[in-house]
């Protein structure tokens, strides 16, 4: 497997930046958004909640039906096109202009809308309902409610799940200290900062990734950032241009896949947000071997290129429970290739994978055990015993990167593998197998 290839763009950048669209006083230009259905979800929703003006184009973006490519197998020719072509302009009113949707907002599977989405209702005068496919009314919301509720919106949730009634309210600044790592929650609370009296600090134990921080910084909001405290306050942002950076957790399944078949490949116009690229550290003690280039940036974020070279053989190591946030979704890639490995791969305290699309903790020692190799959870910990698959069966259970992680994981197999369910790839990397057989993978139908 080698090549050069470009990602579709970040689906955490995008989700943030189509909310700031949509609630900028001002017109606003994005490119590089991806056609992942989670992104999707967040500009329908956006759609029925914003003022009349951003509606048409937010619709018209969300409703796009997915060239067939892409829904089977989009392959990137590498220029970038692709990515122009996913650009959206949205004519903001400001976030007086929000207004009461007809219907409940449907997050779809995606867990960044309906949290960031609470944040920016939690200041709305009405009451919104938001809800979710079977996966998402499973995702706990009480972590993003209750910080809301401090800061004066009402939010009432289903034992803790989706659907979530959200009736918004003048909101006053808090101190949250964040309970569970988690950037989801620490950006719903710094968007209802935004329209809050007074300051609003955000706490968080270990870092996450920090896409609203940068944000609010590059539009000029008053963010102030320093060892885990991030302060915000009052601020309505003008309209922006920019183009989202492509997904460097997508790029993690196909580095993966390069590493695992001893390919060479190069990404281009990836974001290399150091808090998204820890997974790279993770491989690096693996012995895989990826150098990274800065190139820019766009929309506050660092933009560049990796290059995957063949490396020596792969060897387990120890992922300790702080690091588990900065690689949150790189997991299954990185389960994949434990799987392979020589020696054991344990990934500790890794409780929170129980939260995931699906829970991830369990999944992945039965995906590994399906595919014909040994893993087990022991505790919170996920322990993957390396030495190879055999071969054999997963299920994705529905979770996109279930899906990417059974398909890096089986391009290393001594025999064939089948992925029951690979369609959900396209929730965050679709075209996620036709880039893999751009690259030479033997995948089939
Ligand atoms: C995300 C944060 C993470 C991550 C998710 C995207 C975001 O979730 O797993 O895919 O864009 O803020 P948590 O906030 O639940 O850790």
């Amino acid at each position: 497997m080698e090549g050069r290839i470009a990602v579709p763009g970040d689906k955490s950048i995008a989700h943030r930046w189509l909310i700031l669209a949509a609630t900028a006083q001002g017109t606003s230009r994005m490119a590089g958004l991806p056609g992942s259905l989670d992104v999707r979800s967040t500009a329908s929703c956006l759609a029925q909640v914003c003022g009349s003006k951003a509606r048409p184009s937010l619709d018209a973006w969300a409703s796009e039906t997915p060239r067939s490519d892409q829904a089977d197998g989009f392959t990137w020719d590498g220029t970038g096109d692709e990515r122009r072509e996913h650009e959206v302009t949205v004519e903001g009113e400001g976030r007086d202009a929000l207004r009461k949707p007809i219907r409940p907002l449907d997050c779809g599977n995606s867990g960044t809308t309906i949290r960031l989405l609470a944040g920016v209702l939690a200041s709305a005068p009405f009451a919104t309902l938001l809800t979710g496919d079977d996966s998402l009314r499973r995702r706990p919301m009480e972590r993003v409610a209750a910080p809301l509720r401090e800061m004066g919106a009402t939010v009432g949730t289903t034992d803790g799940h989706p659907p979530v009634e959200i009736e918004g309210s003048a909101l006053h600044g808090i101190h949250h200290q964040l309970l569970a790592p988690s950037a989801q929650v620490k950006g719903a609370v710094l968007l209802a900062g935004l329209a809050a009296a007074g300051q609003t600090t955000v706490v968080e134990p270990v870092p996450t990734r920090d896409h609203t921080e940068r944000a609010l910084d590059r539009l000029g909001a008053p963010v102030r950032s320093k060892d885990g405290t991030i302060h915000v306050a009052a601020f309505q942002h003008d309209g922006f241009e920019g183009a989202v950076p492509g997904d460097v957790s997508s790029a993690a399944f196909l580095v993966g896949a390069a590493a695992l078949t001893g390919g060479e490949l190069e990404v281009h116009d990836v974001g290399l947000n150091p808090t998204r690229t820890h997974f790279l550290t993770v491989m690096g003690r693996m012995g895989v071997r990826v150098d990274r280039r800065q190139t820019g940036e766009a929309l506050g974020e660092p933009l560049g290129e990796l290059f995957v070279s063949a490396g020596e053989g792969l060897i387990g190591t120890r992922i300790e429970a702080r690091e588990l946030p900065l690689v949150i979704d790189e997991v299954p890639v990185l389960a994949a290739l434990a799987a392979h490995g020589v020696g054991e791969t344990r990934f500790a305290g890794a409780e929170e994978l129980r939260e995931k699309e699906s829970d991830r903790l369990t999944g992945l020692a039965d995906l590994i055990r399906g595919l014909g190799g040994h893993a087990e959870v022991a505790g919170d910990d996920l322990v993957v015993a390396g030495g190879g698959l055999a071969g054999g069966r997963a299920d994705a259970r529905g979770d996109h990167r279930m899906a990417m992680g059974a398909a890096v994981a089986a391009l290393g197999a001594r025999s064939g593998c089948d992925i029951e369910g690979m369609e959900a790839a396209a929730v965050s990397f679709p075209g996620f197998v036709g880039a893999l057989r751009a690259l030479g993978a033997r995948v089939g139908a």
